[in-house]
């Protein structure tokens, strides 16, 4: 266990294992424009979703480390690898910390589910974990939910491949199989994929498929976990900004992610 001191006026920060949290930064800077962000990727260290479980702690306590020494007042774990993987273990030990996690948009599939079939996309390791077999037969009841280990996938995203005809033969080659006529939604299981959503969606071609991820919830979230402990800015007047970090350490990928971001970025 270990004391943090918390104030206010600290900013909030971000992790993931690279690019793919600033899908979730994006929903809680909308919502809480008036807080400073760090955002945190690890992209020499990515994918964390093909690693053993030990490393993805590590490496995830490396990162939350680095963050606590810059001072933060809240986490986001923005991303469901490492949620499963270490966000109980953080827990423990920051106990003073408001921190978040990113898991599986499976119970909002299942409740606005009109019986067609639900497609999980997710790392390899979240879909290996216990924490996501308990998410599944808490919620899943009689409803087809289909769950695929996406390899490979996030490393479009890291690339700034987007919308390339790699992406259409990676879809035919690793999710079309999968796929029933009556499918109704799939899930983005894993915090890079909303960037390749729209490429996706055309892919699919398909307009009455849902497409959905847990950014927002989690945003809320931590909105509410932060303003339970009084350390929510309001009326302040004052945009908040944001930092954006990352352990390759190149322009390049600060330059990706605030291209990502699709927003000043300080
Ligand atoms: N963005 C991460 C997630 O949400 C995973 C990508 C990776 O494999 O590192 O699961």
């Amino acid at each position: 266990m270990e004391h943090i001191k918390i104030t206010k006026d600290l900013p909030i920060g971000f992790m993931d294992s690279g690019l793919g949290g600033l899908s979730v930064l994006q929903q809680a800077v909308r919502i809480m424009p008036e807080e400073d962000f760090i955002y945190y990727g690890d992209s020499a260290n990515a994918p964390y979703g093909t690693k053993p479980q030990e490393e993805i702690r590590r490496l995830t306590f490396n990162v939350v480390e680095k963050l606590l020494d810059m001072g933060i007042k809240g986490l986001a774990v923005a991303c469901n690898t490492a949620t499963s993987a270490a966000v109980r273990l953080l827990r423990e030990k920051y106990t003073d910390l408001p921190i978040v996690g990113i898991e599986p948009a499976i119970k909002p599939a299942v409740e606005e589910n009109h019986g067609g079939q639900i497609v999980v996309m997710a790392t390899p390791m979240t879909i290996a974990q216990e924490k996501y077999h308990k998410l599944l037969d808490k919620y899943r009841g009689d409803k087809e939910i289909v769950s695929i280990p996406c390899a490979g996938l996030m490393e479009f995203v890291e690339e700034g491949d987007l919308n390339g005809d790699d992406l259409d033969k990676y879809f035919e080659e690793h999710l079309v199989p999968y796929l029933s006529d009556n499918l109704e939604t799939i899930v983005l299981g894993c915090t890079h994929y909303p960037f390749v959503r729209p490429h996706l969606r055309a892919f699919l071609n398909n307009p009455s498929v849902n497409i959905i991820d847990g950014s927002v919830g989690t945003s809320k979230e931590l909105m509410r976990r932060l303003d339970e402990k009084g350390l929510l800015k309001k009326d302040t007047g004052r945009k908040g900004t944001i930092k954006i970090m990352n352990s390759s350490g190149t322009e390049e990928m600060i330059k990706r992610s605030e291209k990502l971001l699709k927003m000043p970025v300080d």
